[in-house]
């Protein structure tokens, strides 16, 4: 499995394959004005593409994105697509919010360029992944322990895609990464030609990345922030991001002991952490607003708190376009999980068809490998994860990949691999990452790097997962590259 473990440059027989870019594509847009009065200048285009770009002339899908054209004609670039990252995120709502008169991505950038805002295959109001409510809901153990746990694990993994795959149809098979990079040229094309500009946050690196390497002629200008690397092993993979996740709650520790905003202000927090993780184990903590909401589970276990908590650290302050609740609100969720009331660290429940959580979940499982095979394997990699991060134990993103997929019904489009030296014919690329981000490790970006000749990296002396949206040193450098393509020096650090 790992003998794309090498220098693309051995890989003849993959990289063939992956440069069949099937230019010869052709489709139009069919544009509307988004029924919507709250934002006049918004406009709607959806493209349909081949659901499998292998067979052009087979079944299509539907691509839709949102448009909000330069406000300035005079000054205008171009077009600048945007990605949120995810995978799953819904770029069209960032564009919508513009629309609304809530700037999220920043006034200056929609001067100069066209915001677009391409919702990947399956996602947003590109044509949908769906799958079974109920069967998503299904509580299974996370982190199984014994043989029983692990054939529960895989069985319900079988079914809950196997409900995917008869509500989405042959798409579920198709939303892996590299048919979103076609896909988004397909757009490009469509929208006249013009080169690409790039905005990806987090999982939007890997698009961006994979974009570049496919199609590194058509590219003006890029920017990934929050880097993922697609070139490493499952296991460092997991062990990157386990380890960034660790050193943040660490850093939440040690924020509570002299910031008085903390509800765990001056107390142990990680023994608290460790000690309510045991408790919830043993007995799980009641959830009473999930209870009267029904919006999530009624009660929460030691694993729900190790998974949950990642979100809580991924921006310090709360992060309205995210939607992300920052580090106060993981003080609260603590003090009142000690107090019996876990409700802020309870997982989410689907109500529909539609949950957005799901189309996620899809592009995951065939863009990563999951080559556990039995319990013992895993318990392995369980014993690692406690072992490089004591107290959330290996709990992560990628945990979630790598245990969530196996079984499922549907093989790997796009498995981990070096970007493939076409990716040197790439303009200058601006990466940004933050030292102490819990989700994208400072690993990731220096293994990205060493992998897109033409980068630069700006390092963000901060915490937080990606940094565009904090506003900071390292938003206005990204925007200033945008537009007028000057990056900062090499080795550069940003405090914001
Ligand atoms: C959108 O609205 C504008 C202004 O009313 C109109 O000129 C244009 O034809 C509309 N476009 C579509 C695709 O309906
Ligand atoms: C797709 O259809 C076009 C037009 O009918 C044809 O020229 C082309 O060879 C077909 N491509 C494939 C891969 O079947
Ligand atoms: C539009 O851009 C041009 C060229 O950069 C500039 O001279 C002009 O002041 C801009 N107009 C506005 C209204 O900002
Ligand atoms: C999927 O569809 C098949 C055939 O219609 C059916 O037998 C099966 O029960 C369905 N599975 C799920 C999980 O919905
Ligand atoms: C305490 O934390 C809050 C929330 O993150 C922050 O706004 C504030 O600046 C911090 N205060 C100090 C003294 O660090
Ligand atoms: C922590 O929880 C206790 C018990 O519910 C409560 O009295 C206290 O106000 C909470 N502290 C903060 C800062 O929220
Ligand atoms: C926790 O919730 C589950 C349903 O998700 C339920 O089966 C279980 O009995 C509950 N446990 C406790 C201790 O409330
Ligand atoms: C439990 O916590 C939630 C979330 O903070 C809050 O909305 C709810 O009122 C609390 N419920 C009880 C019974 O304390």
């Amino acid at each position: 499995m790992w003998n794309n473990w090498k220098p693309a440059a051995l890989l003849g027989a993959v990289s063939s394959l992956l440069l069949t870019t099937n230019a010869d594509h052709t489709s139009t847009i069919k544009w509307s004005n988004c029924s919507s009065t709250a934002a006049p200048r918004l406009e709607c285009g959806s493209l349909d593409v081949p659901i499998n770009w292998n067979e052009p002339n087979g079944s299509q899908t539907t691509i839709g994105f949102q448009r909000l054209k330069a406000l300035n004609a005079t000054a205008r670039i171009g077009p600048l697509f945007f990605n949120p990252g995810g995978p799953g995120g819904i770029a069209s709502a960032f564009i919508t919010a513009t629309a609304q008169g809530d700037p999220i991505l920043g006034e200056k950038l929609n001067e100069y360029f066209d915001l677009i805002g391409p919702d990947p295959r399956g996602i947003g109001i590109s044509t949908p992944i769906l799958c079974d409510p109920d069967l998503w809901n299904k509580r299974v153990p996370a982190f199984p322990k014994t043989e029983s746990e692990w054939q529960e694990l895989v069985a319900y993994n079988e079914e809950l895609g196997k409900s995917c795959r008869n509500l989405t149809g042959l798409l579920f098979e198709h939303v892996d990464t590299l048919s979103v990079a076609k896909d988004f040229e397909a757009v490009r094309v469509a929208l006249g030609g013009e080169k690409l500009n790039f905005l990806g946050l987090s999982y939007g690196t890997q698009l961006g990345a994979t974009y570049a390497e496919l199609y590194p002629q058509n590219i003006r200008a890029m920017v990934l922030d929050g880097n993922m690397d697609h070139s490493q092993s499952e296991t460092s993979t997991l062990v990157a991001e386990s380890s960034t996740y660790e050193t943040v709650l660490n850093r939440f520790a040690e924020w509570c002991t002299r910031n008085s905003t903390c509800a765990l202000y001056e107390r142990d927090v990680l023994q608290i952490f460790d000690d309510l993780v045991a408790t919830a184990t043993k007995t799980p903590i009641s959830a009473p607003a999930c209870k009267v909401s029904g919006a999530c589970r009624s009660n929460v276990t030691g694993d729900d708190i190790r998974i949950n908590a990642q979100t809580y650290l991924l921006f310090e302050e709360a992060n309205a376009a995210f939607g992300l609740p920052g580090w106060t609100a993981l003080g609260t969720a603590l003090n009142d999980s000690l107090n019996g009331n876990a409700s802020m660290l309870s997982t989410a429940l689907a109500t529909d068809e539609t949950d957005r959580n799901f189309p996620g979940r899809a592009v995951s499982c065939l863009d990563w490998t999951h080559g556990t095979k039995s319990l013992s394997e895993l318990l392995y990699k369980e014993q690692l994860g406690k072992t490089v991060s004591p107290h959330t134990q290996g709990a992560t993103q990628t945990w979630g990949i790598q245990t969530n997929c196996i079984g499922w019904p549907a093989p790997v489009q796009y498995p981990p691999r070096y970007y493939d030296e076409n990716i040197k014919n790439a303009p200058p690329i601006l990466m940004v990452n933050a030292l102490y981000d819990p989700s994208t490790s400072i690993v990731w970006a220096n293994g990205a790097l060493g992998q897109i000749p033409s980068a630069t990296l700006l390092v963000r002396s901060g915490n937080g997962h990606t940094s565009y949206l904090l506003f900071g040193e390292a938003t206005s450098a990204m925007q200033d590259y945008l537009i007028t393509l000057e990056r900062p020096a090499p080795n550069s650090i940003v405090n914001s």
